[in-house]
C-alpha cells in the first residue's frame, strides 16, 4: 500500500513518526527556528555595533527614525541601506525594534521609522544600566567558540573553553587584555543591574564595618554597596591582573590574589557570580578560605542563581518570573562553554556545599533579578 494515511482527518507521515500533518509542520516550524536560533543575538550584535539604539535614544525614549536617518548618522560615505534595511526588518519582527509607516513631511512619501522596544532600551550603551557589554562578551568570537565544542566535551570531557582557546577562562584572560576588558566589562554592568535590585531588598550589610568582594572583578559591586553603606570599608580581591584593571573607587581598595590560597580579612564577605564558576571540590575550598577570613560570627553574602528559588514577596516573584524562566538554566549552559567545572545549583546543593565549606545555617532571599541572595553563617 502506498499513499499518506489519514488520521483525524489530516494526511500523516506514513511511518507514523509524525501524529499528524499538524504536528509535523509544527515540528518543522520549532526545528527551523532552533537551526537559526543565532540569527537574533547576531542581528542584535550588528545593530548595537552600529549604535542604532543609542542613535534612537539620542532623540528620546519614544522616537523614532527612518532608514535614511538612521544611515545618515551612520560613520560611513555609503552605507548598504539595503542590507541594513533587512536586518532591521527582521529586528522588527523578532520585537526589538518597532517599526510605524507614517507620511514623511519633507517628501510627502510614505516611509517606515524605527523605535525603541522594551528590550532595545536596554541595548542602548549610552545608559547607566545597559546589557551592551554582556552582549558583545556573550557574542565575541572566542566566548562563541567554546559552545561548538559540547559534543565533544561530552564524549571525552575537558573544558569547552580550553579546547576552543587553547587556556582555561581566567589565563586567556590574563594573556589577552583586549578578552580581559571584555570579559571584566560585561561583570561590571551585571553588578550595575544587579545591586541596584539586591540593595533594594537585602537589609544584611547594615551590622558591617568591613566587607571583602572575593572575585569582585573591577569593584562595581562593592563600591555600590559602600555608596549605599559609606560606614563600610570595601575590599575588592581578585586575580592580580584583573585588580591591575580596576579604576580607583571612593571606599574600596584593590588587592591582588588568588582565593584558593587566601581570602582577606573581613566582618563579612560578598561573591557575586562566583561559586556557579567552580565545582563542588573547588567551591568548598573557596568558602573554606573564606570561613578562615570571618570571624564567627561573620557571614558570606553569594550571589548565585538557585536553581528552584522561590522565596520572595509576591512582586519579587513577579519580577523574577518576568525574566526568562529557563534563564537559569541557559546559564548552567554558559558554565560548560566558559568555567573550568561549574554549574548552576539547587538549593539542596547549595546546602551540600555550604554545609562541607563550613557554614550551617543558610537563608535565601530572592530579588528581582536572575540571581539570589544566600546568606550563610558559620554557627
Ligand atoms: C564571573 S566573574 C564575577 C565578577 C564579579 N563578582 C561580578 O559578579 O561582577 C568571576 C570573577 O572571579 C575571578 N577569579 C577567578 N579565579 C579567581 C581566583 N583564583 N582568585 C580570585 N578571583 C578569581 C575572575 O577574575 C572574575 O573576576
Amino acid at each position: 500500500m502506498s499513499g499518506p494515511a489519514m488520521k483525524n482527518g489530516s494526511e500523516i507521515c506514513r511511518d507514523g513518526f509524525f501524529e499528524s500533518e499538524e504536528e509535523e509542520l509544527q515540528g518543522q516550524a520549532e526545528a527551523w527556528k532552533s537551526t537559526f536560533a543565532f540569527a537574533e543575538s547576531l542581528a542584535v550584535k550588528c545593530v548595537v555595533l552600529l549604535g542604532i539604539p543609542d542613535m534612537i535614544a539620542r532623540e528620546g525614549p519614544r522616537a523614532t527614525l527612518s532608514l535614511n536617518e538612521i544611515a545618515a548618522r551612520l560613520p560611513a560615505d555609503s552605507p548598504d541601506t539595503s542590507c541594513l534595511f533587512r536586518i532591521m526588518r527582521f529586528l522588527v519582527a523578532k520585537g526589538v525594534f518597532r517599526a510605524s509607516v507614517v507620511k514623511s513631511a519633507e517628501a510627502g512619501a510614505f516611509e517606515t521609522r524605527y523605535g525603541l522596544t522594551p528590550a532595545s532600551k536596554w541595548f542602548v550603551k549610552e545608559r547607566e544600566l545597559s546589557m551592551v557589554p554582556m552582549l558583545l562578551m556573550q557574542n565575541d568570537e572566542r566566548t562563541v567558540a567554546p559552545w561548538h565544542h559540547f559534543n565533544e566535551c561530552v564524549v571525552d570531557g575537558g573544558i569547552a573553553f580550553e579546547r576552543a582557546n587553547g587556556a582555561e577562562i581566567w589565563s586567556y584572560a590574563s594573556d589577552h587584555p583586549d578578552f580581559n576588558h571584555l570579559f571584566n566589562d560585561a561583570m561590571a554592568c551585571n553588578a550595575r543591574i544587579v545591586m541596584k535590585a539586591l540593595l533594594s531588598k537585602f537589609q544584611g550589610f547594615q551590622s558591617l564595618n568591613s566587607l571583602v568582594d572575593v572575585g569582585g572583578g573591577t569593584g562595581t559591586a562593592v563600591a555600590e554597596i559602600v555608596r549605599a553603606y559609606p560606614f563600610i570599608k570595601g575590599i575588592n580581591y581578585d586575580l592580580p591582573h584583573v585588580v591591575a584593571t580596576a579604576r580607583r573607587l571612593p571606599g574600596v581598595e584593590h588587592v591582588g590574589g588568588d582565593m584558593f590560597e587566601t581570602v582577606p580579612s573581613g566582618d563579612a564577605i560578598f561573591m557575586k557570580w562566583i561559586m556557579h564558576d567552580w565545582s563542588d571540590e573547588d567551591c568548598i575550598k573557596i568558602l573554606k578560605n573564606c570561613r578562615k577570613a570571618i570571624p564567627d560570627t561573620g557571614k558570606v553574602i553569594i550571589v548565585d542563581v538557585v536553581l528552584d528559588a522561590n522565596q520572595g514577596d509576591d512582586i519579587v516573584k513577579k519580577k523574577k518570573k518576568a525574566l526568562d524562566p529557563n534563564l537559569g538554566i541557559v546559564f548552567d549552559l554558559v558554565m560548560v562553554a566558559h568555567s573550568s567545572g561549574g554549574k548552576e545549583r539547587t538549593e539542596k546543593e547549595w546546602k551540600t556545599i555550604l554545609l562541607e565549606g563550613g557554614f550551617g545555617r543558610y537563608n535565601i532571599i530572592d530579588i528581582p533579578a536572575l540571581q539570589s541572595v544566600i546568606e550563610a553563617f558559620p554557627r
